[in-house]
């Protein structure tokens, strides 16, 4: 599927958009483990989310979904049963790092399987940690196109050990994925695990055992979680999902005359980096906490301002992690220099998300330089109608997309059918501010 997308004028209206995906990814992992059954509202459509269900439901976890709600009905720890086959995790990288925690600390092997995508991403990241916890994980080598080096790649195949060793972890790269598999697999440790951040990332893994009564606690830059059962807290109301809230914070940041009103979105302040940054890039943002519960959420009113260039550095990175893409747009729509340092991790997402958007936005016009493997300076400027591609990135299409609501004339994006990853109702939410005509999308066959 193709987009094109057409200068729009300003954009207008109220949005809620779909539950948080980070989150729903967490809720159903602990609700399997949980004693009790687990409601969870409303059910995300992205696939991700749908791939950590059949997981669980292949661990032997009963499973009952109807289009809007799911419920699965936990049986504490020692109700997983091993699969009679692989766990397919599909290109969802958290699905698959988050459950080999998990499997870590279970009597018996799995093997977790991966998409195309997935498949070229880096696991040596968790492989090391767990395996200092006393399970065995062996993973894919890549001798041909990476001779010599240590890293793994899907298909995992992870032999779990009850107990696993307790462990204290420093963790050299911020990652909340690498975080959330030590921490579901210290629920199987022998004593407190604890995990020691250099810069803080999102803490849905630490709100969520919290809330299903996990011994957790944080001490400055440590978390440290107690071994022991989960209990279910009844039903959990995800919020919306502020990393699909920032394409229309930066749209509506960006299109002249535009102003949004983003309702029931989750406000955790570990996600919201991007608010900060486009605030200090002179944007004009209000964010209202109407419930701070197990995690926040609230309303965001966006106005779009002109917007200049500013730095952003390796300590807020973790903070804007999935919002890169769109903050280069609005980067490239600002006036001046915005220079991005330490965004090496961009390059193993689902793509190069360095190499889609340099490219993307060059498409368009915009003038980027790369001082460093890990760097990207974006000189803002007018963008001009064009065809980009997504590198089958949901992330980058969407990004590019809104790009395109600013360049003059008409802007294609080639190959976005990708966006169901996260956000499959992302072009119906845009032709619902900017107008049908402005946004047409195209099945090829
Ligand atoms: C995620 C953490 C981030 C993020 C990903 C989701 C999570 O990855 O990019 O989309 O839910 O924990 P890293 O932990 O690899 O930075």
């Amino acid at each position: 599927m193709d987009v094109t997308v057409q200068r729009t004028p300003p954009l207008r209206g109220t949005l809620s958009l779909p539950p948080d995906k980070a989150i729903c990814h967490r809720a159903v992992l602990a609700a399997a483990l949980g004693i009790g059954t687990t409601e969870i509202h409303p059910w995300p459509l992205a696939d991700d989310c749908q791939r950590t269900l059949q997981l669980v439901a292949d661990l032997g976890v009963p499973v009952k979904k109807s289009p809007q709600t799911v419920w699965i009905d936990g049986r504490g720890d020692a109700g997983l049963r091993a699969p009679t086959q692989e766990l397919f995790c599909g290109e969802s990288g958290t699905t698959l790092r988050l459950a080999a925690g998990l499997l870590a600390g279970q009597p018996f092997t799995t093997r977790l399987s991966a998409g195309p995508s997935l498949s070229r991403r880096p696991m040596r990241r968790i492989v090391d940690p767990l395996s200092e916890m006393g399970a065995r994980l062996e993973g894919r080598r890549m001798a041909a196109s990476d001779p010599g080096s240590r890293e793994l790649y899907p298909p995992l195949t992870v032999h779990g050990r009850r107990p696993l060793r307790a462990v204290r972890c420093e963790m050299e790269l911020p990652s909340a994925q690498v975080k959330s598999a030590i921490l579901l697999a210290g629920l199987f440790a022998d004593g407190a695990t604890s995990v020691v951040e250099r810069v803080p990332t999102r803490d849905h893994t630490e709100r969520i055992l919290r809330a299903f009564g996990a011994g957790i606690r944080r001490e400055g830059r440590g978390v440290t979680i107690e071994p022991g059962a989960l209990r279910s807290p009844g039903a959990l109301v995800l919020p919306g999902d502020f990393s699909s809230a920032a394409f229309f914070v930066v749209a509506a940041s960006c299109v002249p005359g535009s102003r949004l009103v983003l309702e029931g979105v989750g406000l955790n302040p570990t996600r919201l980096g991007l608010l900060e940054i486009l605030k200090r890039m002179g944007g004009c943002l209000t964010t209202t906490v109407s419930e701070e519960g197990w995690e926040p959420r609230g309303t965001v009113v966006v106005e779009a301002r002109s917007l200049r260039g500013v730095s952003v550095g390796p300590s807020e990175v973790p903070g804007v992690i999935d919002e890169l893409p769109v903050l280069m747009v609005a980067a490239a729509c600002a006036t001046g220099t915005t220079r991005f340092h330490g965004v090496g991790e961009l390059r193993v997402k689902e793509t190069d998300r360095i190499r889609s958007m340099v490219n993307g936005l060059r498409q368009l016009g915009a003038r980027i330089v790369l001082p460093a493997p890990d760097a990207v300076e974006i000189d803002g400027g007018p963008l001009r109608g064009a065809v980009a591609e997504s590198a089958g990135d949901h992330r980058t299409a969407m990004s590019l997309a809104v790009a395109g609501l600013v360049a003059e004339g008409a802007t294609t994006v080639r190959g976005v059918a990708c966006v169901a990853k996260s956000f499959p109702e992302f072009f119906d939410h845009l032709r619902a501010v900017a107008g049908s005509p402005t946004v047409k999308t195209v099945d090829n066959p």
